[in-house]
């Protein structure tokens, strides 16, 4: 499974997914592409002699002219999985629709809870006792794909945004790894709109 990972930033769980790919013979991370040439996650590419790509939005370029780019970039790889793994742009139908059910991410929430940003934050303000992280396949509408894993965290009174972040993003490191094995080994599939893994509904 010829798999690509699309970043914006540190690329913590791009690591964790570079990690799992050398211990599961059935997927090998090809290309690292970003949106942000000083991404962090670029180095750690680099680091395992991964090919990384940057598509820069020009200034006044439309949606779907960077989504052609995007798509053009990605080709290249010839890839089997497409793994969002904090790249932070909207995709436009189009795209999504192209890689529908080969394109999943991994979203700081437990979905359909909290999408869009600032999660932690808004779980702190909401008062839960219970937080966490989510894998879904990608479909057009924003985080509302459906959920294939999800790891809970609990909430503690005097939590701060940070120590809660740094306490799902842990778990994050655990999840997208294995939902990238299940893909890679053929367990994991979406149809018409639903998650299954090994032919049962999620
Ligand atoms: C993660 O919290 C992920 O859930 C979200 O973006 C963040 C990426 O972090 N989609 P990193 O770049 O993998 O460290």
């Amino acid at each position: 499974c010829r798999v690509v990972v699309l970043i914006s930033g540190n690329g913590s769980n791009l690591q964790a997914v570079i990690d799992g790919c050398d211990d599961n013979l059935q997927a090998e991370v090809v290309g690292v592409i970003s949106n942000k040439p000083d991404a962090y996650g670029l180095i750690r590419a680099h680091h395992s002699e991964i090919d990384t790509s940057c598509v820069i939005a020009h200034s006044g370029e439309s949606r779907s002219d960077y989504d052609a780019r995007l798509m053009a970039t990605i080709e290249k790889y010839q890839p089997d999985l497409i793994v969002l793994a904090g790249f932070m742009r909207i995709l436009t139908n189009d795209f999504v629709n192209r890689y529908l059910g080969r394109m999943i991410n991994i979203h700081p929430s437990l979905l359909p809870k909290y999408t869009g940003l600032n999660t932690h934050q808004r779980a702190i303000d909401a008062k839960d006792t219970e937080h966490g992280a989510s894998v879904h396949f990608v479909t057009p509408e924003l985080d509302a794909g459906p959920v294939i894993l999800q790891a809970k965290v609990p909430v503690y009174e005097d939590d701060t945004t940070e120590m809660l972040a740094a306490r799902v993003h842990e778990q994050e490191h655990a999840i997208y790894p294995l939902v990238v094995k299940w893909f890679s080994h053929q367990r994991l599939k979406m149809q018409d709109g639903q998650a299954y893994l090994d032919g049962t509904l999620i």
